[in-house]
């Protein structure tokens, strides 16, 4: 054999046992499979070059005039219409030409830098790489079974959140991908969006990951965004302003189509990503702090300092927008902005009293309440408009703790939280 196959590399989910499959593996569990014997491989090396004279004749003829089509195919390019789209933007980018939306200047070069921020945002994400499976669960496991390890409200709030979550994470990752990706024309954000993409997908798989390693039924949880009340209002509420950017043959550079293009941002970045995550980070790290569930509520506090860069990177693109385009942020815009934020709150109030409809592990839905509305002040004031509930206090303070992340332990004795590649961020 002379071509190197995918069976030549290491492959974990080829040599999972039926057994692993079922159970995720724990990194010790792990690296001890990859010393499955390769007599297997071995053995379909041998049946490759099995194959008799003439199949090899008859693929090299066949290899010989694919090899002449492409040599001719390559001959006929025509480079113009690439030329020409990289000519509207005089050549090499300067830092002048670069704007966040409408730019015409081309977009596959990724320097010189105009937006810093983006690009060290990017930087911060890729230092915070995690995954999930390197979280151990099997204390999360056996509390999980236990008969009483965890009340009837504790359970409800586990799968209350996982089944939001798990929807919540695909709908912003295809609202980044489908909708909002290609109307940023800038490649610095748009590398922080490529980054932010596949923590989405990482979060998504942590919520699968604790579903599986729960035994939960996945249909249960997969389905809540549609089967809860609760939880299907506020999908529902962020899948309105996804439709519109969604249509391919949608485009900006209108004031009208510009503010539909503000209006997704706001909904996704600073009431879903924002608001709708956090009431159940609260519900699942004060059950951490208390020691319950604590490969769950790691997995939340990692997704929670990812989502903090989310919406701190979604602020950031959103004022540079109002920056370079003020005519959009209209007395009549920033009403309707204020109004979707509290809409937002007013939903995450009513799943808060529907996770919780007693008293919790300290917690109970008007504390919820009010750091709710402490929240939305806070998205309110980033955006650079009013506070709507005066007077309000963050009664959660810990949960400024959580996000910050610069603490040197983890509070949930589970295992040392330091996977930072290269050590760019200390615990
Ligand atoms: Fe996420
Ligand atoms: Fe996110």
């Amino acid at each position: 054999m002379s071509i190197l196959s995918w069976d030549d590399f290491e492959d974990d989910s080829k040599k999972q046992t039926p057994e692993s499959k079922s159970t995720p593996i724990q990194p010790q569990e792990a690296s001890e499979q990859k010393m499955v014997p390769d007599s297997q491989q071995s053995k379909k090396s041998t049946d490759d070059s099995e194959n008799s004279g003439t199949t090899t004749n008859n693929r090299t003829t066949h290899q010989t005039d694919t090899m002449a089509r492409a040599a001719e195919s390559l001959r006929n390019l025509d480079v113009a219409p690439g030329l020409e789209e990289l000519e509207m933007g005089a050549g090499r980018v300067e830092v002048d030409d670069k704007s966040m939306i409408n730019c015409r200047a081309d977009l596959n070069q990724l320097v010189p830098f105009k937006y810093e921020w983006a690009w060290q945002k990017y930087l911060d994400g890729c230092a915070n790489h995690w995954m999930p499976q390197e979280v151990n669960m099997t204390n999360d496991i056996a509390l999980w079974k236990s008969e009483d390890g965890l009340t009837e409200d504790e359970r409800m709030i586990v799968k209350r959140n996982l089944g939001f979550f798990s929807t919540a994470d695909s709908l912003v990752a295809n609202n980044l991908v489908l909708a909002l990706y290609r109307l940023i024309t800038n490649p610095e954000c748009r590398q922080y969006i490529l980054r932010q993409a596949f923590e989405e997908a990482i979060h998504t798989h942590a919520y699968q990951y604790c579903v599986e390693s729960l035994s939960m039924d996945e249909g249960e949880i997969f389905n809540m965004y549609r089967e809860i009340p609760s939880v299907a209002k506020k999908a529902a509420w962020g899948l309105k302003y996804t439709q519109e950017l969604g249509d391919p043959t949608f485009v900006t550079g209108t004031t009208e189509t510009d503010q539909t293009l503000l209006r997704n941002m706001i909904a996704f970045y600073c009431v879903l990503e924002g608001i709708f995550f956090y009431c159940g980070f609260s519900q699942i790290l004060s059950m951490g702090r208390r020691n319950k569930m604590g490969g769950v509520a790691e997995q939340f506090q990692y997704i929670l300092r990812d989502e903090s860069m989310h919406v701190n990177f979604g602020i950031d693109m959103i004022n540079q927008i109002k920056i370079e385009n003020p005519k959009l942020w209209t007395t009549e815009f920033q009403e309707e902005v204020i109004q979707m934020i509290l809409e937002g709150t007013m939903l995450e109030i009513e799943y808060a009293r529907d996770t919780m409809p007693r008293g919790v592990l300290g917690m109970n839905a008007a504390m919820m309440e009010e750091y709710l509305q402490f929240i939305c002040n806070r998205r309110l004031a980033q955006l650079g408009l009013p506070e709507q509930y005066k007077g309000v206090n963050n009664p959660f303070q810990w949960m400024s703790e959580m996000m910050d992340l610069r603490k040197e332990k983890n509070f949930f004795e589970t295992r040392v939280t330091d996977y930072q590649t290269g050590g760019a961020l200390s615990w």
